[in-house]
């Protein structure tokens, strides 16, 4: 790349972005739950900290039931987060800041709450208010039975039957998730319209983008077919292939959405962007969302899963690459958020053992130390590789999952849904320890909290670790200040055979060398300077292990 194309090449291509978890980041007022004003007041914070943008997960008017996931009005602020006007000075502030705003939309489906799906309800079988929805009629002699087998992904049948206005047994809707969240009909135009509408909405506010919820199960098969019993795929494990393709996710007709919002998104200037929360795989299949005329980013939730271990993550750095250059995009690294378990809890297992889903009290608990240790080497890596890397609110500080929150403070509705088999994604979001001595650790004026947080995270708190060298902020801060520095999230990556083994992995992106010790120590190359390293090296220069160094190398 030149110097000017590299001027000119669009900022999300390299960006790291921040996800904020509106409830969880700041209070402003006091009530226990994280708010607009509150972020405002915090984003000097996020500034400092040295990312290029900030996502927030939906702010809108919603009933709660997935926190906030279930949107009763795209075009509007839910009042326990603020007013309309506080989401403008939020954008407006930001930017001042130099960051960029990204916002959440939610398509694949709305809350039950919202007034389409209120008139979908009264209006009866047949009207064009149920034809937004998926709704059926049910299977069996009365129409008892659901119109196929498909679960939810909370857990329970994705089916829930409606009682109509007569008050006879009525017609079954659609819910690939919670009850209270029904699946929208992608087949409808009138669908398209709004959705269309409710971009320009915020675009016209001023947002930078969109991250796009469950990007792959908007569009379902026709004819709805029953999915088999053995192969019924959960959100994050949904292997797709050409010849067992899931009828509910990635399914051809959700690429046409994203080519007709592309051309929304462009009709604004600032290179505004989209990026995709779908879970798919293999990454081949990823990279389609974001071929040259739809999405400029999908999560690369392999990347999220790999186990911690060098043959695992060069793998998986490889293949996305390769996928992503395939299609000309960036690859776009994540390694925790607000659904998956904290990735300094994950590592703390032995590799390969842990999967995504929630810690709870009665499970096996994590080595704290070891996780913690090997998350700070995971994000060293992460952040040294050409792309995008999005960062979880708190992961800056080491906060690992709260493990033990008692049952009755739960709130995920995989874990009501459940009856508590599926613990949840409670854990990874707890409030933010800001100010380790303040009611709260800071998180608001006052005591409340709507999880609560556990004792040791004052020693965690942003004001314990601000300046103290080595702390798990600082290094965040100078990984942040070193890749804009040495231009990583634009370089291009090679493999330094000699230093990737059965416990090491090396690689050389631009002008930095980095090198990653798993399980056993290794010794720096002569005549290196380190730049910044993820834990402390031994006297003699040693990487310890589950280490990742950044040096200049002769
Ligand atoms: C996405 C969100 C998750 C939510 C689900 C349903 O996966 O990230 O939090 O529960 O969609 O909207």
């Amino acid at each position: 790349m030149t110097s000017s194309s590299l001027q000119s090449s669009p900022w999300w291509r390299d960006a790291v972005i921040y996800q904020v978890y509106p409830r969880s980041f700041a209070d402003g007022d006091g009530d226990g739950i994280g708010d607009l004003p509150g972020i405002t007041a915090r984003l000097p914070r996020l500034a400092e900290l040295g990312v290029d943008a900030v996502w927030l997960s939906p702010f809108y008017p919603s009933p709660q039931n997935d926190a906030g996931y279930d949107v009763s009005d795209y075009r509007d602020v839910e009042p326990l987060f603020g007013t309309l006007a506080d989401a403008d000075r939020m954008i407006a502030d930001a930017h001042e800041l130099g960051l960029r705003v990204v916002v959440d939309i939610v398509p694949n489906h709305t809350s039950s709450e919202h007034e389409w799906f209120r008139a979908a309800l009264a209006a009866g079988p047949g009207s064009r208010e149920r034809a937004r929805y998926l709704f059926r009629d049910g299977r069996g002699e009365a129409g008892e039975l659901p119109p196929n087998n498909w679960v939810s992904v909370f857990g329970g049948r994705a089916w829930t039957r409606v009682t109509e206005a007569d008050g006879s047994p009525g017609q079954w809707y659609l819910h690939l998730f919670d009850a209270t969240q029904p699946d929208l009909d992608w087949g409808n135009p009138e669908v398209h319209a709004e959705f269309e509408d409710v971009l320009r909405f915020w675009l016209d506010r001023g947002v930078d983008g969109f991250r796009i919820d469950v990007a792959h199960s908007m569009v379902k098969e026709p004819g709805l077919p029953d999915w088999s019993e053995d192969d019924r795929p959960m959100q994050g494990t949904a292997e797709i292939s050409e010849t067992r393709r899931p009828p509910m996710w990635d399914q051809e007709g959700v690429h046409d959405i994203y080519r007709r919002w592309r051309e929304v998104v462009d009709s604004y200037d600032g290179d505004r962007m989209l990026v995709a929360e779908a879970w798919v795989t293999p990454y081949e299949r990823l990279a389609r969302y974001t071929r040259p005329d739809e999405l400029h980013q999908a999560f690369n939730f392999d990347h999220c899963v790999a186990a911690w271990l060098p043959e695992a993550q060069r793998e998986v750095i490889s293949t996305s690459l390769a996928g992503s250059e395939a299609v000309g995009a960036p690859t776009t690294w994540v390694l925790s958020n607000h659904d998956v378990v904290r990735h300094a809890s994950r590592l703390g297992y032995p590799p390969a053992t842990r999967g995504l889903g929630g810690i709870g009290p009665r499970d096996e608990q994590p080595d704290r130390g070891l996780g913690l240790r090997r998350a700070r080497a995971a994000t060293l890596l992460m952040l040294s590789l050409p792309g995008s890397a999005y960062l979880w609110q708190g992961e800056e500080l080491g906060l690992p999952e709260h493990t033990t929150l008692p049952d009755e403070v739960r709130q995920d509705p995989a874990w009501l849904r459940t009856g508590g088999e599926q613990v949840g994604r409670d854990g990874c979001r707890v409030p933010i320890p800001w100010e380790a001595d303040a009611p709260s650790y800071g998180f608001g004026p006052g005591a409340a909290s709507w999880l609560p947080q556990p004792p040791e995270w004052a020693d965690l708190a942003r004001d314990r670790q601000e300046g103290v060298e080595g702390s798990t902020l600082e290094t965040y801060r100078a990984a942040l200040r070193l890749r804009r520095e040495h231009g990583l999230g634009r370089g291009a990556l090679h493999w330094l055979e000699e230093h990737c083994g059965p416990t090491s992995l090396g690689l050389r992106n631009g002008d930095v060398t980095v090198l990653v010790a798993f399980d056993e120590p290794l010794p720096l190359p002569a005549g290196s300077r380190v730049l910044l390293a993820s834990g402390p090296l031994d006297a003699d220069g040693t990487v310890p292990s589950d280490t990742t160094v950044w040096l200049r190398t002769p």
